[in-house]
Formats: C-alpha cells, sequence, structure tokens
C-alpha cells in the first residue's frame, strides 16, 4: 500500500489527482494520502488530515451519506460529484472515485481517487452563462431567429419563431422553409440562403412578404449572415426576421393620405387645363404599360406612374392663352413653357416618396444626347423612369391633337421615337414600345380615342 502512494505522489501530483486510503472500520480515518489530495482537501500535512475523517470534508452531508450508500452497495463509486472544503474553506468541485476494500473481518478501506475539477468547473458554468444569457436574449427578441445548416435545416430557432408556426422550438429543428412556407415563397428563401453559403455575403434587410399559417400575409425585413466553425469553414447561416406589418400599414395610410391630396390638386388641375391633363393620364397609362413589360416591382411600377400624372404639373404656371396659343410660340412663351418642369420640381420636391419622384419629373424633357432641356443631362445621368417619361410623353403628344395642328398619328410617333432611338430616347424602352403596339395590332394602347 505504501509503494502505491509513492508511485502515486510522484507521478501523478501534477495532474491535480488526490489519492486516498481510508478506513471504514472499526474507526473512520484516513490513513495515507498523497500531497495533491493532502492540497485538495486543504490540509497543511498529512498529519492534520488523518485527524479527520471523510465526512468532515465532504461539504454536503447529504453528498456524504449518498457516497456512502453507493458504496455499501455497488462496492465502488465512479466520479461522484460533491464539492469539499479547501484550503481557504471555500468548495471546491470535485470527482471521487472509491472502491471497497475489505482486509478482514472487522476493517474495511477505502481505495480513492479525487479529481479537482474546480477550473474545468467553472469554466463550464461560464460557458453555461454565457449559453443562458444567449438563450435568454434569443427568446425574448421580438423577432425570429433561426440558424440553419448548409442543407438549409433548422438547427436551432427561438421562441418568437416557433410561435408564429405555434409550435416549440425543438419541434422546429431539422426542418426547412417547405414545412412553413407555400412552395414558391420557401424556394426563395433556400435561396437567398444558398447565395449567401456560397458567395459569404449576407442580405441586409431584404423586404418580403410572407404567408402565415392564420391565411394572413405579412411585411417582413430579413437579413441572414453566413455562420463559420473555427476553422473559417461556412456551416450555415443565421437569419433574423422582423414583422413590419404594422409599420408598413402606417405607411401605407401615410402614403394613401399623400396620394389624396395629390388626387386633389391634380382635380385642380384638369378644371384648369383639361387637355394637360388628360395627355398626363394618357402618358401615366402607356408608362404603366412600359414598365409593366420591362418587369419593375410593384413599387416602382406606382412612383412611374406618380411621376407620370405630375410630370406637367408644372404648366399650372404657364397662362393659359400660351398653352393654348394656335399659332407657333414666341422664344419668349416657349422659354415660359419650358419652366414647367422647373416649377414641377418646386412644388414636389419637399414631399418624401419611396422613389426619386422629383427627379424623375425634372427629367423628363432631357434626351440622350444632351439635346433636351433643363440641364442637358446626357446618358446614365437621366434616370431610367425618366427616359420612359420621355418616350411616352413623345408618344402621347404626337398622336394627340393640340392646339396648332392635328394628330401626326402612331406612325409618325414610332418613326420619331426610332430615328431617334440610342440618340435622343432609350433603345431598349422604343423597342418595348414597338412590340406593345404591334401586339396591340397598331392601335394606341392608352386611349380608346385613337
Ligand atoms: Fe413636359
Ligand atoms: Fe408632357
Amino acid at each position: 500500500m505504501a509503494e502505491r502512494m509513492v508511485l502515486m505522489n510522484k507521478s501523478v501530483n501534477l495532474l491535480r489527482l488526490g489519492f486516498f486510503q481510508y478506513q471504514l472500520k472499526p474507526k473512520e480515518k484516513f490513513l495515507d494520502a498523497n500531497q495533491s489530495f493532502v492540497r485538495i482537501s486543504g490540509c497543511t500535512s498529512l498529519q492534520l488530515l488523518k485527524r479527520k475523517t471523510l465526512s468532515q470534508i465532504i461539504t454536503n452531508a447529504k453528498d456524504y451519506s449518498e457516497f456512502i450508500k453507493v458504496l455499501n452497495k455497488k462496492k465502488q463509486v465512479k466520479d461522484f460529484k460533491t464539492t469539499i472544503l479547501g484550503k481557504t474553506k471555500k468548495p471546491i468541485w470535485v470527482l471521487i472515485s472509491a472502491r471497497l476494500v475489505q482486509e478482514k473481518r472487522n476493517s474495511r478501506y477505502l481505495d480513492g481517487v479525487v479529481q479537482d475539477i474546480s477550473l474545468v468547473k467553472s469554466e463550464s458554468d461560464r460557458l453555461l452563462h454565457e449559453m443562458d444569457f444567449l438563450q435568454s436574449f434569443l427568446d425574448h427578441m421580438p423577432d425570429a431567429i433561426y440558424f440553419k445548416d448548409v442543407k438549409s435545416r433548422a438547427t436551432k430557432v427561438n421562441k418568437f419563431y416557433a410561435q408564429g408556426f405555434k409550435m416549440k422550438p425543438e419541434e422546429i429543428v431539422g426542418k426547412t422553409d417547405y414545412d412553413f412556407f407555400p412552395k414558391d415563397q420557401a424556394q426563395k428563401m433556400i435561396e437567398d440562403d444558398q447565395r449567401v453559403i456560397k458567395t459569404g455575403i449576407p442580405i441586409i434587410g431584404k423586404i418580403e412578404r410572407t404567408l402565415l399559417p392564420n391565411g394572413t400575409w405579412n411585411q417582413v425585413i430579413t437579413t441572414k449572415v453566413p455562420i463559420y466553425d473555427r476553422k473559417g469553414k461556412t456551416i450555415g447561416t443565421m437569419g433574423v426576421t422582423r414583422d413590419m406589418t404594422e409599420h408598413a400599414n402606417l405607411e401605407k395610410d401615410r402614403f394613401a393620405m399623400l396620394m389624396n391630396a395629390l388626387t386633389v390638386l391634380n382635380k385642380a388641375f384638369e378644371m384648369r387645363d383639361p387637355y394637360t391633363f388628360s395627355h398626363a393620364r394618357n402618358v401615366g397609362r402607356i408608362a404603366s404599360v412600359i414598365g409593366e413589360k420591362l418587369g419593375f416591382s410593384e413599387n416602382r411600377l406606382m412612383g412611374l406612374r406618380l411621376a407620370a400624372d405630375l410630370h406637367d404639373l408644372g404648366k399650372l404656371s404657364v397662362p393659359l392663352d400660351i398653352l393654348t396659343k394656335p399659332g407657333k410660340l414666341s422664344g419668349l412663351e416657349y422659354g415660359l413653357i419650358q419652366e414647367h418642369v422647373e416649377k414641377c420640381h418646386d412644388l414636389i420636391k419637399e414631399m418624401k416618396f419611396p422613389f426619386a419622384l422629383s427627379e424623375i419629373v425634372y427629367q423628363h424633357h432631357e434626351r440622350l444626347d444632351g439635346s433636351g432641356y433643363p440641364k442637358g443631362l446626357k446618358g446614365s445621368k437621366i434616370l431610367f423612369e425618366a427616359r420612359i417619361l420621355a418616350v411616352s410623353d413623345v408618344l402621347e403628344s404626337m398622336t394627340s391633337h393640340r392646339p396648332y395642328r392635328a394628330a401626326l398619328g402612331i406612325k409618325k410617333a414610332m418613326q420619331e421615337l426610332k430615328s431617334g432611338a440610342g440618340k435622343k430616347y432609350d433603345s431598349k424602352i422604343v423597342n418595348t414600345v414597338e412590340e406593345i403596339i404591334k401586339k396591340n395590332k397598331g392601335q394606341a394602347f392608352w386611349s380608346d380615342e385613337k
């Protein structure tokens, strides 16, 4: 026994492993221990340790009786987790393993090993604390937060996400967006995940509409970022989705109010100058069809339509007798008419729109080659929407009756647009208009009158 203790002392002190031999019968006492155990138990010497019992060393009395109970039953105890009083009288977390040895009838001994796991324990406590913190953060966030693997299967989601589907977070794990959303919607979401994984480029603040299980559509804003392992390999994505429906509805209401105000303004415009009003309405119809054909989003189409409706509103500042003058205009009169773009820009520039409304209106008489007004802008300096307005404006004007001339017809208008395509007008837009007219058998698609 003594030899074994010497070996223990030499080889394992550094491992913070304490070894001890303990007598249970006839009287409880420590028989021997290595230096590590003496130190772990908080004693300054083996002699002092020998004056103590195991029940005095193990801090919790319940733990001690449980330890003895298991030992009596199984003759051994493996990795029994408890605390013992250390040098500073502060409990130290340890694992005790022991084997019962019965040498004589009335004597019982223990061979025991104690491992100081206080460092491991405090590290795991710290990790647990961090995980608790993270979990609490995830569970209290009023946003859907979800982690997915490289195959877009959920690996972890927060409560908010799960509640949206009336499920528990753990029930979502392993599922994909196909399990919760309509097929085309899920496909888009998974395509986004895969693009983030493939390129490493996050998707930030994407606005999308999602169909909830209760059948309502929600407007949400989503951010997705790649997640990596320690070696920098992409292991999936993390996404945060915020419900913006209420906010979007509020914005919609505000926008509707603004649109109502503009409608009133337009009505006044119609009363004063029905000809220009009807022209603007037709330009709006033409521009919308072009935008639709070019695949514009709903919002972009709305902006284009609004810009078209308002594009000549600045003519309110031009005297009616000039606007309706049958003969040729003088240089001064023409200058006054040209001012309508700036007047309109001034009227609407302070209004906040989710698109560059005032700029589109301001540029509708600009031409790609710089021959337009008011700035003589060239090429890409002219907004695409303004180029659509330019083409729509020419098409509508040339096919309408004017106080100074009769309508010229669609053929003439198309000749003008095609001869100016790539010079004054955007070729793509001119080609689109040509296609639409062809499809409409050469007829005006914006008004029944032509
Ligand atoms: Fe104009
Ligand atoms: Fe116009």
